[in-house]
């Protein structure tokens, strides 16, 4: 046996060959190291394992030890350690890593055991494949075909249990393609932190309920239609709108606060079908909140702005771009920039508040946290404001001090970047006083009042990067292309840079981000392209001591509450 190259590693034998996990591992990730599938339902990496599927049944070796001597038995035709193979299959999904141990994941046995656990979880099932929304992702119908025997020796009737049971507002249930393996339950009490659902029944009557006047309403309940292994979970949203197969799938960020989970978006032809989760084992894990789902209908909203108007005519982007110049000229300008834009629209934002010589102030957004994955503050990206420069310290909610402005005929002139400025505490009295410039993607009380208004892109419709709440840095990319009639926010904003006097900038990410690398310190070691997918920490020194809203949250412990802990722990 090869000695592992550290203490922490023990060296274990799949199908033959020799390879060290690290302490702990279960049989399945072991496996799974060395290139070696073994099938597995009720198993998920981050839920407790219970062992009630079957499906990852192997045969289990250990090394043979004298019992009176306590030294290793000789194999004397091998001159190798004896394997005391088992006789009983044994489920790899609870069995961890010992040193020495052995399993067979392709034995006859195996294969035997694996055609028997498929039969039995189809006898019931229904064979409705054709209709049921999980084809193209359905394990059961994967594994069928890699691990069953291809052919049912079942000819009684099967059970009839519930079909299109509303679990919740969000998520449909049809009892009989459920496999019984309980990750939607453990899912619910372990990460949501709502003990909902449950098995009622017995045998093969089981049956997934929610709690006697219960619902699986809590905002992480689509999670369990991701988990869900076969179609008995399914998303109202999303079922029978579209065969996953024809979608396209974009790497993309939440961006409903500023945990910014990782994301799918799913796309077909210009229209977005849904948002999955994607794994980032240092932000989300595996998992999302509902809220953030239903972001993409932004997309398609009736209020949508969709044409450039100057003085509430119908412009072009050029003339738009020319009349604010004008404005600019006369002086006495003030920039609203967004911890919605990205960083690259932050430090063009930057750059024309820099060009005007004016000050740039920033909205927050609070709200409570869910200690999980939607933090307090739903900007998803005030770090990226304070990195690039754009603001010193945290916004508050109201921009009162830039109404004094207006008050006293200081400022009288606004750019704002997608604020609703009247929201922000900038009543229609103080917006008349103003030429507002409005760059932004759906019409508000502001874009109503203002001067000039030009259309931009939602985050469905282009490239760029957020910091979250870690300071990590995360990219989203362009999942469908923009509305007609709007134009990219990096163009509006490096066009209007240009028309405060500034120079000509790049108006696409890569040449953004040369000047980002030059100019922002934090960003200088970086380049867009070779950003990890699942994003880069950067040094949060210089921002440590603000006081940020977040509280704790999934992988997220504010550095406030790290000397409590400490003490905590110790
Ligand atoms: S509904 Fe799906 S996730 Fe829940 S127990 Fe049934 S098969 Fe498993
Ligand atoms: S995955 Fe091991 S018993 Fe289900």
């Amino acid at each position: 046996m090869i000695q592992p190259a550290s203490p922490d590693l023990v060296t274990v034998n799949i199908d033959g060959r020799e390879v060290a996990v690290p302490k702990g591992t279960n049989m399945i990730e072991a496996a799974r190291r060395t290139g070696v599938d073994v099938p597995y339902y009720c198993y998920h990496p981050k839920l407790t394992v219970v062992g009630n599927c079957r499906m990852c049944l192997v045969e289990m070796g250990t090394p043979a030890v004298d019992p009176a001597t306590k030294s290793p038995v000789i194999d004397p035709t091998t001159g190798k350690q004896r394997i005391n193979w088992s006789p009983k299959p044994t489920i790899a999904c609870a069995t961890t890593a010992s040193p020495g141990l052995h399993i067979r994941t392709t034995s006859p046995m195996v294969k035997d055991c694996r055609e028997g656990v498929m039969e039995f979880l189809l006898i019931n099932h229904p064979l409705d494949c054709p209709i049921c929304d999980q084809a193209g992702e359905c394990k059961l119908q994967e594994q069928a075909t890699g691990y069953g025997r291809g052919y049912s020796r079942f000819i009684e009737q099967k059970n009839v249990k519930p079909k299109r049971t509303v679990l919740g507002p969000r998520v449909m249930l049809d009892d009989e393609r459920c496999i019984l393996c309980s990750r939607c339950i453990r899912f619910s009490k372990e990460i949501a932190m709502d003990d909902v659902l449950g098995f009622t029944d017995r045998g093969s009557h089981s049956t997934l309920a929610c709690y006697p006047g219960r619902r699986l309403e809590n905002n992480y309940s689509l999670n369990t239609v991701d988990i869900c292994p076969v179609g008995a979970l399914t998303s109202t949203d999303f079922r029978f709108k579209m065969r996953v197969w024809f979608l396209k799938q974009t790497n993309s960020v939440d961006t409903e606060s500023s945990v910014g989970a990782n994301t799918v978006v799913w796309s077909r032809e210009g229209t977005v079908y849904r948002i999955t989760p994607r794994q980032n084992d240092g932000v989300n894990d595996t998992w999302m909140a509902d809220s953030g789902r239903a972001l993409y209908k932004e997309v398609r909203s009736p209020s949508r702005l969709d044409t450039v108007r100057v003085g509430g005519v119908e412009s072009a982007l050029d003339f738009a771009v020319k009349s604010a110049a004008e404005i600019f000229a006369r002086g006495g300008v003030a920039v609203v920039g967004s911890g919605r834009s990205s960083v690259e629209e932050q430090f063009l934002t930057r750059k024309m508040a820099d060009a005007l010589g004016a000050r740039a102030w920033l909205v927050s957004r609070l709200g409570e946290g869910d200690g999980i994955l939607v933090s307090a503050d739903r900007n998803p990206n005030v770090r990226g404001a304070l990195v690039t420069g754009l603001v010193k310290a945290l916004p508050s909610a109201r921009l009162d001090s830039l109404g004094e402005l207006i008050d006293s005929g200081t400022v009288t002139s606004v750019v704002s970047v997608g604020e609703d400025l009247a929201a922000a505490g900038l009543g229609a009295g103080r917006l008349a006083k103003v030429s507002v410039v409005y760059v932004g993607t759906h019409a508000n009380a502001t874009s109503a009042a203002a001067r000039i208004v030009i259309p931009t892109l939602t985050v469905f419709e282009k490239n760029g990067t957020f910091i979250n709440q870690q300071f990590r840095i995360q990219r989203f990319g362009r999942a469908v292309p923009g509305l007609a009639g709007a134009t990219d926010d990096l163009v509006v904003l490096a066009r209007l840079a240009e028309a405060a006097g500034g120079p000509r900038l790049g108006a696409d990410v890569g040449s953004i981000w040369a000047q980002i690398a030059a100019e922002v310190p934090a960003l200088g070691a970086m380049s867009y392209g070779t950003l990890p997918d699942t994003g880069l920490l950067i040094d949060a020194g210089p921002w440590a001591g603000l006081p940020f809203a977040e509280g704790a949250s999934l992988h997220f412990r504010p550095a406030s509450a790290a000397p409590k802990e400490a003490a905590t722990r110790g």
